[in-house]
């Protein structure tokens, strides 16, 4: 299927029309944001293994029975995906505190939770993705609860698939963000990627950061660090 206008250009995508309404064609970019877009700059590479790899972990969660928007990889860096009304909640899994969770609760960077805990954000770049609750979501209108409870399992289901699958390349999923849309007969479906942008990823032996952390506080090594975890998983795959 041939991509067709573009229809928007995100920070790491640009989403193409195609011949088919309900198909979308998405073209990975190597831009980098941080900080709501206040860092910029470009990671080499970035745009193919965070295709690649957002795919290979979607077959896998598939197989494992969660829905997504994947259809089918076109080349390296593009991928067909169902058109989803894209729900407008960030959903975060954190099995270990980092980043935000460690700033606003002061609790040490790698402190291991009890039990993977989840937030949810408003998506919304000019408000800076404000944390909001489950009932301010349904008072917004953003979403129903039976659509919320969805999305809170899939989620919870989500880091229990890929901790599993992680931990066997070595690495730990130390949190994540992920985020639904609602197909055209309004089930729900995981969408975006998941990919070291989206991901903390720590090799589970040294700890080192393996995923964006490394752009966003200039750790230096940024490339190799998603070579690094794409190459495990491919490993692991052909296992
Ligand atoms: O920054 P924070 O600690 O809230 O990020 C939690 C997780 O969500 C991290 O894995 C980060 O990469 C991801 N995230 C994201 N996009 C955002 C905010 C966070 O992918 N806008």
């Amino acid at each position: 299927m041939e991509k067709k206008d573009l229809l928007y250009e995100g920070k790491a995508k640009k989403v193409y029309r195609t011949d088919d309404p309900e198909v979308l064609y998405i073209a990975y970019k190597d831009d980098a944001t941080a900080f709501n877009g206040l860092k910029k700059g470009t990671i080499s590479g970035k745009g193919i293994i965070n295709n690649q790899m957002s795919n290979r972990l979607m077959q896998y969660l598939e197989s494992k029975g969660i829905p997504t928007h994947l259809i089918e990889e076109c080349n390296e860096r593009d991928t067909l995906v169902k058109r989803v009304d894209i729900v407008p909640l960030e959903v975060i899994i954190r099995n270990i505190a980092a980043g935000s969770f460690s700033k606003r609760y002061g609790v040490e960077e790698g402190t291991v939770f009890a039990e993977p805990t989840i937030e949810i954000s408003y998506k919304n770049d000019a408000l800076g993705d404000p944390l909001l609750n489950a009932y301010h979501a349904v008072a917004m209108g953003l979403a129903t609860w039976d659509e919320i409870e969805t999305i809170k399992s899939y989620a919870f289901a989500v880091n229990k698939h890929l901790s599993a699958f992680w931990k066997t390349c070595g690495v730990t999923l130390v949190d994540f963000k992920l985020e639904f849309g609602k197909l055209s007969d309004g089930s729900i479906v995981l969408a975006d990627e998941i990919s070291p942008d989206t991901c903390r990823l720590w090799d589970t032996e040294t700890k080192e950061k393996l995923d964006k952390d490394r752009f966003r506080r200039d750790l230096g090594g940024v490339e190799d660090a998603y070579a690094e975890v794409m190459k495990r998983l491919e490993e692991h795959l052909q296992q």
